[in-house]
């Protein structure tokens, strides 16, 4: 893709978040057959494991056509890395690079990288017009309002924005914040105002329609969490399935293209968390527990989701 990809994009921007984790090449997929339309991001990856070809890190990158466009999401600290990485992804067929300025996690922050880069936006920015400068890809940026709060915003954006950003994606919580408060988006709005490139918010979506009350005149959105478990979030409200019954085939796609990404064993372990999610809203849930955490093949997951069906029918 070009560097006015993000300009050119049809808007809203609708995108399904990057989610360690969760969104792998199965997720992505299952999203993608639900809402064509949406963009979606890899999970977060190590630039310097790419640099040096770490194979488990390329196959954390395994992506398919349907799933664009589609951007490749690296962290790190360094100018090199950050390079290889980007010039790699490039390589592979992404669309877009991002590089994640906003990941809490302690470990990532302690060595100084993700949300950490927001205190050293100098060097946030030299990382942004490093790989701007080497790779023919539109490059992005996805932060957090800042660390306890967004007075620093508009300054970092602006940066990143001069550094050669073609995209800003603000997720609209503090770096304090967990993930389950209300999301602020006030200063995502405010940002919108002093910037030439697209701007997307991100933050406590829970439906499109939800999404677009958001919007107010930023680029677009992304959706995380109200995604796990549910991908119709991809759909209207009015086309989503009203029973667990009609979301059986969808579950089963899921369990079978994630069974064939990641082999029966590590495949079937990966699905139980998913499953949990997908069963969380039906009645008597928690029964079903036990057995949804120690499914070991496909046919072990048809049978107790088909299970499931009749009990609930
Ligand atoms: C389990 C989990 C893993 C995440 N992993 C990433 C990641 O790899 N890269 C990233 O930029 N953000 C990551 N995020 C943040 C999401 O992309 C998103 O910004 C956040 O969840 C807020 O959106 P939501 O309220 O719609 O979930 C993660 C969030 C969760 C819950």
């Amino acid at each position: 893709m070009s560097k006015d990809f993000w300009q050119k994009i049809k808007k809203p921007i609708i995108g399904l978040a990057p989610m360690d984790g969760y969104t792998d090449s199965a997720y992505r997929r299952i999203c993608k057959d639900l809402n064509p339309e949406i963009v979606t991001y890899t999970e977060f990856t190590a630039a310097i494991g790419l640099k040096y070809g770490a194979k488990k890190l390329k196959e954390k990158l395994y992506f398919e056509r349907k799933e664009k466009p589609i951007i490749a999401q690296i962290f790190g600290k360094d100018t090199d890395s950050f390079i290889k990485a980007a010039q790699l992804c490039e390589e592979m067929g992404f669309d877009g690079i991002d590089l994640n300025m906003g990941c809490p996690s302690k470990k990532v922050v302690k060595s100084e990288q993700g949300v950490a880069l927001r205190k050293k936006p100098d060097l946030a920015f030299k990382l942004i017009e490093a790989v701007a400068k080497n790779v023919g890809l539109p490059v992005s940026v996805k932060t957090r309002l800042g660390l306890n709060d967004a007075h620093d915003l508009l300054e970092f954006a602006l940066g990143a924005e001069q550094a050669g950003a073609d995209m800003i994606c603000v997720h609209a919580r503090t770096f304090k914040e967990p993930y389950k408060v209300p999301a602020h988006w006030e200063p995502v709005y405010e940002l919108k105002k002093h910037l030439k490139i697209p701007v997307l918010g991100n933050g406590g979506i829970v439906s499109l329609e939800d999404g677009m009350k958001k919007l107010g005149d930023l680029d677009g959105f992304l959706i995380g969490q109200a995604s796990i478990g549910n991908p119709w979030v991809f759909l209207p409200e009015k086309q989503q399935p009203q029973t667990f019954e009609e979301k059986i085939p969808m579950i089963k796609k899921h369990a079978q293209m994630l069974l064939e990404l990641r082999g029966e064993k590590y495949g079937s372990h990966h699905i139980r968390k998913l499953l949990l999610a997908y069963v969380k809203n039906i009645p008597n849930a928690k029964s079903y527990r036990l057995r949804l955490v120690q499914v070991a093949n496909l046919e072990e997951i048809y049978e107790v989701l088909d299970e499931i069906a009749e009990v609930i029918l």
